[in-house]
């Protein structure tokens, strides 16, 4: 039996769930237990080529020496507690359905039926999922919008101290932080005002799980007050994706709740090369984090001054940040470049398939006006002067012979966007019955979907809330001026899916 030693758990340069995944592999046990494939004898030859033969030999669940994702005890237990350390953590669970997981569990092991919660109006869909599971009631809270850039940035201090004096009995508020272009709202503030009105503090932070390792970079999420952070270890450090960790990061939460939660989001039987991945990250990142990053905020500092110097292009760095209670954003993460293309007269999807296919370089995302490009770790100068060289490029071969670009006034009529009521929670909403109407006759019905234009993202419908004449003629405006809507199921909303009546 794997037992956790003291010693061991104290140890950061080693990785208990591989290690016990490699005594079992190499007991030499004959199999008659699950998975099928049997540690790769039956396994088809496109998966061994995929997973290789020793990563379906080790892919086994449940043998003694593994352990319990759900009621640890031995090697996951131990791994979680190195995780928990690294990060500077209470405690961390290690989470195999992505950071939707992770927030899912997040929000249903701190929530109940009824309870108001606060939350960006931009928040993933992972959020709204959460809010739905736990049947908590969502209060939208408008994020800045910066209007040169047209993208949602964090939420304004002011902004959550009305949402709290409004609610005052709600229990928690969501932050998104950083976002994902990597603006960072004023968290300790945010903290500081949550918890004088005995509310907690649920962060998504999908988006930095490698802030810890360099002090050049803005603080994690639990170092600034957050009770509990949904990290996406796999979106920006080196684990599998699908794999995140779920740090708590004070006691005003029940961790026990918070376990029970997860289990009831994920497998029993989950994935020993995912979890593996967990656990190898951190060890990564004990050994090497900081040299890592710390090369990783170089690059990325030289990419977004060598973008600025080229015609065209402009990307936004901590000049786009400003203190206040105000504020959405008071910092930036330099590892996510964002290259604004208004000097081009090419749009973000256009330059994307540019350089995708004429270039052979895959940016992060494009928005209606820039692509995200993101440096992790794994990067190195001769890549980076690759898209510099690409970048420079493009440019010069589609720079634009001016004018405004379109779209810039939706970001900058965000400010005037009409707020609808909320006739239903989402959860109420989510299990209604649904049809489809054309839009134009939908004004007096409850929305069953979300829409928002993208950029900037923020939603000008929620489930649950009401349609209005107003919305249906802000929507037909923005999709005349060529933006791009996400969320609902008909991407054109000729129809919209609205609550049976
Ligand atoms: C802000 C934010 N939160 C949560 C998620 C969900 O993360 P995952 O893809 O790991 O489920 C994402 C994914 O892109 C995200 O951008």
């Amino acid at each position: 039996m794997w037992l956790m030693r003291k010693e061991y758990l104290l140890n950061q340069y080693e990785a208990p769930i591989a290690h016990a995944m490699k005594e079992y592999a190499g007991d030499g046990a004959l199999a008659f237990h699950t998975p099928g494939h049997k540690q790769g004898l039956g396994a088809h030859r496109l998966l061994r080529e995929l997973i290789t033969e020793e990563g379906l030999r080790q892919e086994v669940s449940l043998m003694e020496e593994l352990d319990d994702l759900h009621e640890p005890e031995g090697c996951i237990k131990a791994a979680e507690a190195l995780a928990a350390e690294l990060w500077g953590a209470e405690d961390t669970m290690f989470v195999i359905n992505g950071t939707t997981g992770a927030i899912h569990a997040m929000l249903a092991g701190t929530l109940s039926p009824g309870d108001e919660v606060l939350i960006p109006r931009n928040a993933h869909r992972s959020i709204i999922g959460g809010v739905i599971l736990a049947g908590a009631v969502p209060v939208y809270i408008q994020p800045e919008v910066d209007r040169r850039l047209g993208i949602a940035m964090g939420l304004s201090l002011s902004a959550v101290q009305g949402a709290i004096a409004d609610h005052p009995g709600a229990r928690a508020l969501v932050a998104v932080y950083p976002t994902y272009y990597g603006f960072c709202c004023d968290l300790r503030a945010i903290a500081e005002a949550v918890h004088e009105a005995g509310m907690l503090l649920l962060v998504d932070e999908a988006h930095g799980a490698h802030l810890r390792f360099s002090q050049e970079l803005p603080l994690q999420a639990i170092e600034l007050g957050a009770d509990v952070a949904a990290q996406s270890t796999h979106k920006l450090l080196g684990s599998m994706t699908q794999t995140s960790m779920l740090h708590i990061g004070s006691s005003r939460v029940d961790r026990s709740r918070l376990r029970q939660a997860a289990g009831l989001l994920q497998s029993t039987s989950p994935n020993q090369l995912l979890l593996a991945s967990l656990d190898i990250a951190r060890l990564q990142m004990a050994e090497e984090g900081r040299e890592r990053m710390a090369e990783a905020v170089r690059l990325s500092r030289f990419l977004r001054a060598e973008v600025n110097k080229i015609t065209g292009l402009y990307s936004p760095g901590r000049e786009s940040c400003h203190t206040g209670i105000d504020s959405g954003a008071v910092c930036l993460d330099d590892t996510k470049v964002t290259v604004n293309l208004d000097g081009l007269a090419v749009d973000g999807p256009e330059a994307e398939l540019i350089l995708r296919h004429q270039y052979k370089i895959q940016c992060e995302l494009s928005d209606a006006r820039s692509l995200l490009f993101i440096i992790s770790m794994a990067d190195n100068e001769a890549v980076v002067k690759r898209l510099l060289a690409a970048l420079k490029d493009m440019a010069a071969r589609h720079l634009s012979a001016g004018g405004r670009p379109e779209g810039y006034e939706a970001a900058e009529a965000m400010g005037d966007m009409p707020r609808p009521v909320q006739r239903m929670n989402p959860r109420d909403a989510f299990f209604a019955a649904v049809r489809p109407v054309p839009l134009e006759e939908a004004a007096g019905a409850v929305s069953a979907e979300t829409v928002a234009f993208y950029p900037p993202g923020v939603p000008l419908l929620c489930p649950g809330e009401e349609i209005t004449a107003e919305i249906i003629s802000y929507i037909r405006r923005y999709q005349a001026l060529g933006m791009r809507l996400s969320g609902p199921a008909d991407g054109r909303l000729a129809t919209i899916r609205v609550i049976q009546s």
